[in-house]
């Protein structure tokens, strides 16, 4: 199986990765509505390329994982968050979400963090899956919180020491 080349994004792959997302775009994952045009910027103020790390498979862009601060406080600087995780439903089951989940922790480790953190729906079990099996667990979990395509949808809270 072709290996991804893991990168970090660069201003270029506006393009590509506003794609991606607006593809990959499903109520298994995704709070906000279905996206319409004109779209909003994949880059913005809070999120630009250094926040993302981009998985390629042939020169292609395939997937990404958008790293962050849970807070903006100095108290809490020693946690990361992953914020966003995608796979190009063509690509997936090649182990593109492991590729990058695993230099989301290595860089957050480089970054001297202690804890990385994340959000998944509890329907998400795709992406469930594979973070128990990269060593993330279950610190909480926020009953029926969202209210999705016609049913309310756990918020679960996943974290691991790095
Ligand atoms: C979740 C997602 C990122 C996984 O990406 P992927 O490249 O297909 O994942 P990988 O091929 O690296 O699979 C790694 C592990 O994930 C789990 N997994 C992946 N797809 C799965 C599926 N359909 N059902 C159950 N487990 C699955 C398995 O544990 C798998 O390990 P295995 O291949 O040894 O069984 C991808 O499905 C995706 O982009 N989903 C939509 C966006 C999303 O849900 N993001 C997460 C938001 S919190």
């Amino acid at each position: 199986m072709p290996v991804p080349y893991i990168r970090h994004a660069s201003p270029d792959d506006e393009e590509a990765l506003g794609r991606l997302d607006r593809d990959s775009w499903s109520p298994l994952h995704a709070v906000q509505p279905r996206p319409q045009p004109p779209y909003e910027p994949f880059f913005n103020e809070r999120f630009g390329p250094p926040d993302h790390l981009v998985a390629e498979l042939g020169g292609r862009i395939v997937g990404y994982v958008r790293l962050a601060y849970p807070t903006s406080l100095a108290c809490n600087a020693h946690v990361r968050q992953i914020q966003g995780l995608a796979v190009a439903e063509e690509a997936r089951g090649a182990g593109v979400g492991r590729a990058l989940l695993r230099a989301v922790q290595d860089e957050s480790r480089r970054q001297g963090a202690r804890r990385i953190t994340l959000r998944v729906l509890g329907h998400n079990t795709p992406a469930r899956r594979l973070y128990e099996s990269e060593g993330f667990v279950v610190e909480g979990v926020l009953p029926e919180e969202f209210y999705l395509d016609g049913r309310y949808v756990d918020d679960v809270l996943m974290g691991r020491s790095l």
